[in-house]
């Protein structure tokens, strides 16, 4: 109630300043005071929740967004646009989570190495001589062989859903609407799952956003757990929410 008696004490105080009503001016400054109330209601938000719903996302896509972007690279990227720079605005886990800002605003370039001949070597180099310094994207508490699955779990991925959802939405392509409101990551929740996901990296090692314990990969019966968990976010609707946000990411690049 409060909020909506501001609209007309704020449209009535600009106008009274103006000797000339209804002026170009006016007018602009008139319909700036209402965008500016209309986002402090959340008005847009209503509005993006029933745009990606008409627009296929599920109901839960902050989570099965901010699970495939949240360990992003600018190499991951490229398998969706190969002008892919650092220069994107996906959010991802800070590499290294020691810094106290947990989400950056973009996927980082990474180093894989490059003395190996296969691309799969070259990414096992890279993890494994990170091992010790924390500065993976992980926090404290993976296992070596914990960090090497949970990237290639993440390449595995993205090549799911390049193959998949990338290919169907090409010729459906999300429209200019469902983008601005997908892409709007600081109000319509991806941020926030991503942080979730890196505050939880504090504690434990999270494979869904589901909050659920997850014990150590230490044999056939511990990994059985974590195949179905690392499995959680492989159902057609998981990767077309995905899909559609990375189409809308990357087609402008
Ligand atoms: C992060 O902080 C922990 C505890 O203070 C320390 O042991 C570790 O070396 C730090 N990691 C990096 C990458 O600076
Ligand atoms: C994702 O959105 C749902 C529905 O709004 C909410 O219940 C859930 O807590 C969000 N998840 C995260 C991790 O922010």
């Amino acid at each position: 109630m409060k909020d909506k008696e501001r609209v007309p004490a704020i449209k009535d105080t600009d106008l009274s300043d103006q000797s000339h009503l209804y002026t170009l001016p006016a007018m602009l400054r008139l319909f700036t005071v209402i965008v500016c109330v209309a986002l402090a209601l959340g008005a847009p938000n209503r509005h993006c929740e029933d745009v990606l719903a008409r627009a296929g996302l599920t109901t839960k896509y902050n989570e099965t967004i901010a699970h495939a972007v949240h360990s992003m690279t600018v190499d991951a990227l490229k398998l969706f646009n190969p002008r892919a720079t650092a220069n994107n605005r996906v959010p991802t886990v800070n590499q290294d989570l020691n810094q106290s800002q947990k989400v950056l605003p973009y996927a980082p370039h990474t180093e894989t190495g490059s003395g190996f001949s296969t691309m799969t070597m070259n990414i096992i180099d890279g993890i494994l001589s990170q091992i010790g310094h924390s500065n993976d994207g992980l926090g404290p508490n993976w296992s070596p062989i914990e960090r090497v699955a949970h990237v290639f779990h993440m390449w595995d991925l993205w090549h799911k859903i390049y193959t998949t959802t990338w290919q169907d939405i090409q010729t459906d392509i999300p429209s200019q609407a469902t983008c601005d409101c997908v892409l709007d990551v600081d109000n319509n929740g991806v941020k926030a799952a991503v942080q979730w996901v890196a505050d939880h990296y504090e504690s434990g090692t999270p494979i869904t956003l589901l909050n659920r314990p997850i014990p150590k990969l230490t044999d056939a019966q511990s990994w059985g757990v974590w195949r179905d968990r690392l499995l959680h976010y492989y159902t057609p609707a998981a990767l077309k929410d995905a899909a559609i946000y990375l189409y809308c990411e990357t087609q402008h690049m």
